[in-house]
């Protein structure tokens, strides 16, 4: 016993060594948020949980953790800020302790789940003058699925690829309409909306949380019951970081036929793909429910991609009703399970093991920027013919086109803070480059933001629209809001906030005041509270 108690000793005097250091490092660069109190903040980490799992910059994996799920190289250069420490939870009661001792000594704290933030906000910030820490939530990624009731629980940590896996290996009759990307975190996901090949059947993945448990500002860990409806209707598509952090959620699986139908076919600009893509725009969002057709457009070529819950046949039927323009052909169908299509729709092909979507990814290894719209008209064909010329300019990149109706026509916008239900389809812009340095990444986002730029006549207006799990600062940000007692400002956010939440916005500050008054859970474009509301809640 004296033993022990003497080696914790011996760590906690190491760990205040290192705290020391680190603390002065961080009082330098805190001029402008003087309330902040790094050392107190570390020394209470040390108090509270295990060395193990909390690491300073002077820790010798500190890099390696802090890239282990950072997955654009913008977000990894020697003048990023960086978090004062990570804290790589293992349960709960890590988390509490962490945001504790944030809120104790004014040390903000970021959740990461997946790393996937296309901004870097779950580990980075644009203050280098905010000391903040990253609690990851990696290792909490335990997924229970329940066959009989058709439910999972699934750890915040683990990825879609790992969600998808555990529930094909308990049946082949049951999926998760969540994104493509295997490698994404369900956390951050879940948090943002989340859509894949499945929503004009089942929605968004958000749809289907039934519970959830949640670490609030004050530490506490709440459930569905316990936290109410307000902050459950919140945390379901008002993107991550604003309300707390949530550790694990209780999702509602979907059923999923035996066989499903994917293809993936080409049309070049030369061969039709201007009217193509014009007809597309009307067809695709009144397609029937089973099945989604998505068009990716790079270079001068149009690709089709489509994935049908059903058999062959029963595709080819329906395209040659609806489409028949595009020439579908049973050659051009692969028969699958639902399994297999999310791999194939992720690593491009057949026949990959399944085990893949359990590779939760390596170090980055590109630079990426992307935006998004939403498309409520269908944009004329001349434009789409005009278009096709950024397409050759040097630093081109993609679109995607992913449409909506079926079901997520018929939800209500109110329905959770994702107001986008009733657009045509969503259009993402996406730059990836490899080459390092400014010129290079100017000229990508030079044709990203040029591109975006110049379609504002054709998409949504009043607002503009955008998607919040496409995360894209330059829509504005929050402030370092000294004005406002450290606390971001509701007018300012208004701009950003309206284009990824419409009327929801408001409802989603006044749950902010609610919940968080004092704005503990703060990122760039983090929900601020409503104002009033904030002056009326009964946090002092
Ligand atoms: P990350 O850990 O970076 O978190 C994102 C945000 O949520 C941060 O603000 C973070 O602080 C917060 N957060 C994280 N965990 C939280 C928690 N447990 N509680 C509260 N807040 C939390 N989207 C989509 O809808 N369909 C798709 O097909 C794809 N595909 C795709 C591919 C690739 C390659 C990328 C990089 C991204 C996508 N996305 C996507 C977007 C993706 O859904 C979005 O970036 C998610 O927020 C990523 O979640 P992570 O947990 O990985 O990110």
């Amino acid at each position: 016993m004296a033993m022990a108690r003497s080696v914790a000793l011996v760590l906690l005097a190491a760990f205040v060594a290192i705290v020391h250091h680190a603390a002065s490092v961080a009082h330098a660069a805190a001029a402008a948020a003087p309330a902040t109190d790094a050392a107190g903040f570390l020394h209470c980490l040390a108090v509270h949980l295990p060395p193990g799992i909390v690491y300073l910059h002077a820790s010798q994996s500190y890099t390696s953790i802090l890239e282990s799920s950072i997955r654009n190289l913008l977000f990894v250069t020697p003048t990023t800020p960086t978090p004062l420490a990570i804290v790589a939870a293992t349960n709960a009661s890590h988390v509490q302790a962490a945001v504790r001792c944030g809120a104790r000594h004014d040390v903000r704290v970021r959740p990461r789940s997946g790393g996937h933030d296309y901004e870097g906000l779950s580990y980075r910030t644009l203050g280098a003058a905010c000391p903040f820490a990253v609690v990851d939530l990696a290792a909490l990624r335990a997924i229970r699925v329940d066959v009989r009731r058709e439910i999972a629980w699934v750890g915040s940590g683990a990825t879609l690829g790992e969600l998808y896996y555990a529930i094909a290996k308990q049946s082949a009759r049951l999926g998760f309409p969540g994104g493509v990307c295997p490698t994404v975190g369900i956390g951050g996901h879940l948090s943002g909306g989340g859509f894949g090949l499945m929503l004009r059947k089942h929605g968004l993945a958000a749809d289907h949380v039934i519970d959830a448990v949640i670490v609030d500002a004050k530490g506490r860990l709440l459930d569905r019951v316990a936290m109410g409806e307000d902050l459950f209707w919140a945390i379901r598509g008002s993107g991550g970081g604003s309300f707390g952090i949530v550790l694990s959620w209780k999702l509602l699986l979907v059923r999923v036929p035996t066989t499903v139908t994917v293809f993936t076919i080409h049309r070049p600009r030369n061969q039709s793909a201007t009217a193509l893509l014009t007809k597309w725009q009307r067809v695709a969002p009144a397609l029937p429910r089973d099945v989604i057709l998505r068009v990716v457009l790079q270079n001068l070529d149009a690709q089709f991609e489509s994935l049908y819950l059903g058999t062959c046949s029963g595709l080819v039927a329906t395209m040659a009703e609806r489409f028949p323009e595009l020439g579908v052909k049973r050659k051009d169908c692969i028969e699958m399970t639902w399994i297999q299509s999310a791999l194939y729709f992720a690593f491009y092909g057949t026949g990959k093991p399944m085990e893949l979507l359990l590779d939760r990814g390596t170090k980055p290894d590109r630079y990426f920027k992307a935006k998004s719209d939403y498309v409520s008209e269908p944009i004329p064909s001349h434009v789409w013919e005009s278009t096709w010329s950024w397409f050759l300019r040097d630093g081109a990149g993609l679109l995607i086109l992913d449409p909506y109706g079926g079901r997520m026509g018929s939800v209500a916008p109110s329905a959770t803070p994702f107001p986008h239900r009733q657009e045509l389809y969503n259009l993402q812009y996406y730059g990836f480059w490899f080459e390092n340095g400014t010129e290079a990444s100017e000229k990508h986002m030079g044709w990203i933001r040029g591109l975006h730029r110049e379609m504002e006549p054709y998409v949504s207006k009043n607002p503009r629209g955008a998607y919040v799990n496409y995360r894209d600062l330059d829509l504005g940000v929050n402030g370092d809001d000294e004005d406002h007692g450290g606390v971001s400002s509701y007018e300012k956010a208004r701009t950003w906030g309206h284009t990824y939440f419409k009327a929801n916005f408001e409802r989603l500050a006044a749950v902010k005041a609610m919940v968080d008054p004092d704005d503990f859970f703060r990122n760039e474009q983090s929900i601020p509270p409503l104002p009033s509301s904030r002056n009326g809640s009964s946090h002092s």
